[in-house]
Formats: structure tokens, sequence, C-alpha cells
């Protein structure tokens, strides 16, 4: 369990990038959701000690994070958001090179090495250069390298922007392959993201937790609020003034328009609500989303 209490950082100059985030974090996947200048990078920063917080405190299975950062990185495995540019060196040299610096040597360095090359699916490519790797090798690479030394707590941070489909729905199958008892905590702006794999998630919002549990929950609470209804274009800004508009969606060459209201609204149906509504409607009632974009 990964424990955060009171945690607060400004920035000098005086951005607010995390004001008093308390969550507990349980092992598995856990999805820290939100749009961009939420703070998500600072938190995950924070947390893999990074960074210092102004105020608060993190502790992670008896480990008192930011007193004690080395023992925490001893366990912890980390992909950042930004990654800078690889060397030319293949996969195999980096991890080995990497494995070393984590004080695995020997045969096992070997073996450690090769297994981590199987379960990211890099096996075939092992002898090419990182640096020529599509995006999504790179970032199952990544996902190699944190890895090394079988952390307990793993945080990737905005790993599958820029991955077409098929390559996000393969890292989606490892990041839930890798949580099995351990803590993995998987920042992003795509609903997408933690909608499948994520048994509990946080929408953060201008370094503020808005609204956290599971995502059957989170929809649960929904229902009876959503409501849909199919609109010729000229219509929506009539709509759009009455009610309050989470998003539309094409239908059938027209318009589908999900709206957010207490009681039915006169010619509409009632819409099964998703996370991303959820996402949505959490973000315009704290004035983060406009109305409909
Ligand atoms: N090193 C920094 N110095 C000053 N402001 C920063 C710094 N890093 C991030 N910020 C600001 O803090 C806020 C949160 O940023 P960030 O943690 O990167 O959010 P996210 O990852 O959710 O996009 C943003 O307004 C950003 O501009
Ligand atoms: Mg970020």
């Amino acid at each position: 369990m990964l424990r955060l209490a009171d945690l607060c950082k400004t920035y000098p100059g005086g951005v607010v990038a995390l004001q008093d985030i308390n969550l507990n974090i349980p092992a598995g996947m856990y999805g820290l959701l939100g749009p961009n200048g939420a703070g998500k990078s600072t938190l995950m920063r924070t947390v893999a000690t990074l960074q210092t917080p102004d105020h608060g405190s993190i502790t992670f299975d008896g480990i008192d994070v930011l007193r004690d950062k080395t023992e925490l990185r001893k366990t912890l495995g980390y992909l950042p958001q930004e990654f800078g540019s690889y060397p030319r060196t293949s996969a195999e040299a980096m991890l080995m090179h990497f494995a070393a610096l984590k004080g695995i040597h020997g045969e096992q360095r070997k073996q450690v090495v090769e297994n981590l090359l199987v379960q990211t699916n890099l096996w075939d490519e092992r002898k090419r250069s990182v640096d020529q790797y599509s995006g999504g090798m790179k970032q199952r690479f990544g996902i190699a390298q944190a890895l090394l030394g079988d952390p307990k707590l793993i945080v990737v941070d905005e790993p599958t922007a820029g991955l077409d489909p098929a390559e996000r729905r393969r890292f989606q199958n490892l990041l839930v392959e890798i949580g099995e008892g351990r803590v993995v905590i998987l920042s992003t702006h795509i609903v997408d993201d933690v909608e499948e794999i994520c048994p509990q998630l946080a929408i953060m919002g201008q370094g503020k937790i808005l609204k956290q549990g599971g995502p059957a929950e989170l929809i649960n609470s929904m229902e009876g609020k959503l409501w849909t209804s199919l609109v010729e274009p000229e219509n929506i800004p009539e709509v759009r003034s009455k009610y309050s508009v989470l998003s539309t969606r094409f239908s059938a060459g027209k318009i589908e328009l999900r709206v957010l209201a207490d009681e039915k609204p006169a010619d509409m149906s009632p819409a099964s609500p998703e996370l991303e509504d959820v996402y949505f409607a959490t973000l315009i009632e704290h004035g983060l989303k406009e109305n409909m974009e």
C-alpha cells in the first residue's frame, strides 16, 4: 500500500501543482487521470523521490519515502514522461548495463535481461538499437528497464501518449501483467487507458484529487443524470444554452449530445453513463472544461 498524506507543492513563481493530496493506493493498477497541467507528473516525480513536496508525507510498505529515499529507490521502477534520447546501443546491451548498475551480476544478469526482453515482447528485436525503435517499442523497453530488480512500486507517467491504438492495447496488457502483486501507478489523460485496466483510479485537476474510486462505482454515481439526444448541428447552441453538454458524438449522420441534468429534459432519452462521462462531468463541475468543447 502506498499512502500519500497532505502533499502540497507550489513551484517558485507561484504555480500550485499539488494541493493537499491524500490517497491510499493498493496493490494492482492504479489510474491517475487528468488533463495537462493537473499535476500528475509533479505527483509522480514526488513519489519517485526526484522532487520534494513543501509539505506532507509518503509511506510505502513501511518505508518513509521522503526521509528514506535510498530505501525506496531499491524497490522503485520509474518510467518518466520525457525520456530524452537513447544512445545507439542495442536494447539487450542497455539492459545488461542497467542491470549491472542495479547490482545484478553474473549468470543471473543474463537470465534477468533475457526474461525481461521476452516479457516485453522485445526478444526478437533485442539486437536493434533502441533509438531506432518505434514509439511503442521504446515504451515497452522503458517498462523492461523499470522492472529491473523486481520493484514493488512502479510509476509510469503518460506512457501511452503518442502510441497507436494497437500498441496502446498491447502496452495496457503488459501493465496489467506487471500489476500482479505490485503497486503500479499509471498517469494519463486518456480515459480509455484507465477504463479497462485500473480497478481503482483518481481524477486529478489543478493539483487536487477531484474524485476517486472504482470505475463501476464512479459510473453508477451518474446513473439517472445523463441524457442523450440526436440533434441537427444548427440546434446545438440552443441545447448548450440550456444544459450542461458533456460531449458530442457522430451517430448515423446526426450529432449525439450527452447532457448532464438532474431531471429528464424534454425530447431526450436516458443514456448509460461511461467513464468518459464521469471524467468530463468532473472537469466541468470544477470549471476545468467548457460546457462541450
Ligand atoms: N519545474 C516547474 N517549475 C514551475 N512550474 C512547473 C514545473 N513543473 C510543472 N510546473 C507547472 O505545474 C503544473 C502541473 O504540472 P505537471 O505536474 O507537469 O502536470 P501534468 O503532468 O498533469 O501535465 C503546471 O501548471 C505546470 O506548468
Ligand atoms: Mg505530465
